[in-house]
């Protein structure tokens, strides 16, 4: 059944759009029943595949479960425990058997986990990659395998094995920052000029240029038109990412940023950080070095550190991505493979990893700050008070 199944995700070019947004906590429950209705055995794309024989869907909703490969790219930040943890919970209750693996960040790690998940009889990898463009040699083992590969979070580059994208809208997430300074500065009508610094994320990382692509939309106009200077002239992709997204590679460059550009009282009225752990780099490196106003800060993913420093003032805002929504729609996704049908997509004109466009599920990123981060986080039961204090 297995070559049916993949033979008509990889033939099946039209996917079935579905318009749901993915934020309810009544989604974040979802239960394998509700995951089993969705699965669209009879929907237009799959009447549209003459491969996809209805008794095979039928025989294999009967027969739910497998193993299911999950790669993380690491324990140190918060948000990946979270995700992998989150879905294993939510596969193991759908009846699947889970291989959950964190690869320290090192790319030849988390090679070799895929390498074994592919050979001790994983059905489906879920892979949140370290470096997007590392995976195509192990990948064509998977395609060989005929085992279907979801890209959790960040796109997989250049591999023709990657059947769905499911993540966060990483444009979105870039624009909702990038227009919290425009209005925090009130670009519009402000007369300024303001100081501006920008720090983003590692270069392999598909969603750190669409992050930074997404800010710098809103705010390029204002940096053309010299309302907002960026002192140090680090304003390019390659000069502000951050290798591996490091709090300590953020701290020092911002330590260089401000003693060759700050040092003297000179106000610096924004840092534009893509997500939180370039933020608490940041935070540091003006708590040691830096004497002026103290300056708007972005971030993303609500890590702990990072919501006591909002409440303490010292971090601005936050981008909210509940990572039970997202493993939530990815079990859905696996459901849906594994049953012989086609996952729920809701894009398919984004993400193009080099191979062509991968249909995608995108959920929405939510604004955070401290005055609705108690409602987010403590109220929807994501962290308790004990954890944030
Ligand atoms: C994720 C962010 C995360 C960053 C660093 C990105 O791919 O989308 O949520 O902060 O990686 O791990």
């Amino acid at each position: 059944m297995k070559k049916k199944l993949l033979s008509m995700i990889l033939a099946t070019t039209m996917v079935a759009a579905t318009l749901a947004g993915c934020g309810s906590s009544a989604e974040t429950a979802a239960p394998a029943e509700e995951t089993t209705e969705e699965a669209p055995a009879e929907d237009a794309a799959a009447e549209d595949t003459a491969e996809a024989p209805a008794e095979d869907t039928a025989a294999d909703t009967a027969a739910a479960g497998g193993k299911i490969g999950v790669a993380m790219p690491t324990k140190d930040l918060q948000r990946w425990n979270q995700d992998g943890s989150n879905m294993e919970a939510q596969l193991v209750e759908a009846g699947y058997e889970v291989d959950l693996q964190y690869a320290s960040n090192d790319i030849a790690t988390q090679v070799s986990q895929i390498e074994n998940m592919i050979n001790s009889g994983c059905e489906l990898l879920v892979i949140a990659s370290i470096d997007g463009d590392s995976l195509g040699t192990v990948l064509e083992q998977a395609k060989e395998k005929n085992i279907p590969v979801i890209a959790y979070d960040r796109l997989i580059m250049n591999s023709d094995a990657v059947t769905y994208y499911a993540t966060f809208d990483n444009y979105m997430v870039g624009t909702k920052q990038g227009e919290y300074i425009k209005e925090q500065l009130d670009l519009d009508n402000a007369d300024g000029p303001f100081n501006l610094e920008i720090v983003t994320g590692d270069p392999g990382d598909n969603n750190a240029r669409f992050f930074y692509g997404g800010a710098m939309d809103v705010l390029q106009p204002y940096i053309d038109e010299g309302k907002l200077v960026v002192k140090s002239g680090q304003i390019d992709f390659e000069t502000v990412a951050t290798a591996n997204w490091a709090t300590e590679t953020a701290q020092s460059r911002m330590d260089a940023i401000i003693s060759a550009n700050y040092a003297d009282g000179t106000q610096l009225d924004a840092v534009l950080c893509s997500n939180d752990s370039t933020a608490l780099g940041v935070t540091n490196s003006l708590e040691a070095n830096y004497t002026g106003e103290w300056p708007i800060i972005t971030g993303q993913d609500c890590d702990k550190p990072n919501v006591k420093n909002m409440i303490d003032g010292k971090q601005s805002m936050s981008i909210f991505k509940d990572t039970r929504t997202l493993a939530s729609k990815v079990v859905e996704m696996v459901d849906a493979i594994m049953q012989g049908g086609e996952a729920p997509v809701n894009d398919t004109e984004t993400y193009d990893n080099g191979t062509g466009v991968i249909p995608s599920y995108l959920c929405e990123p939510v604004f955070a700050d401290a005055s609705n981060y108690k409602e987010l986080l403590i109220d929807s039961g994501y962290y308790t008070e004990a954890d944030i204090q």
